[in-house]
């Protein structure tokens, strides 16, 4: 397994609407494998395939339970096929540094996705855990949770941002 690097905000593959995973693989095990050491590692909640320069309909989400080991789940080409409800709670993402931001999203859903053997399944889940496959989701569409905020915050994130890569770039 290899930690990947993680792209960053303003990077343009994380705009690009990914493609659905057509061959259920050695390959599509390893990439998973990957995602999950790299997500731990960083450490996050959840990861989409986009995050790691690869433009594939794939997330993995962190389903370790307290005091358990680590435990994650892949969903690949996952789909939101029912919804209810709203909830608001706060955000952040491995590819927007140095900010969270509460984000509305729906309180319950359904995913139906393929295991990495490609067996169609669904998945019901609410409050945190459907905040969060509501996200990783969103990535694989070219959507970063600053899409979701006011014009303002997101453009008072944009120059923020472009300063800390002016600095990066001046200590370099
Ligand atoms: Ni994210």
């Amino acid at each position: 397994m290899t930690i990947q690097k993680i792209i960053e905000y303003p990077e343009p593959l994380l705009r690009f609407k990914a493609r659905e995973v057509a061959n259920f693989d050695e390959t599509l095990s390893v990439l998973i494998e990957d995602m999950a050491e790299t997500m731990f590692d960083a450490p996050g909640i959840g990861l989409a395939a986009p995050q790691v320069a690869q433009s594939l309909r794939l997330i993995v989400v962190d389903t370790t339970q307290p005091g358990e080991d680590k435990q994650y789940m892949p969903l690949v080409n996952p789909e939101i096929v029912e919804h209810e409800g709203e909830q608001i709670d706060e955000e952040g993402c491995l590819s927007v540094p140095e900010l969270t931001a509460n984000v509305k999203r729906f309180k319950k859903i359904t995913v139906r996705y393929r295991t990495a053997e490609g067996v169609v399944k669904e998945l019901s889940s609410e409050d945190r855990f459907a905040v969060v496959l509501q996200h990783e989701i969103d990535h694989l569409n070219g959507i970063l949770f600053i899409d979701h905020l006011s014009p303002l915050k997101r453009n008072l994130y944009k120059k923020k941002r472009k300063k800390m890569l002016e600095m990066e770039q001046e200590s370099a």
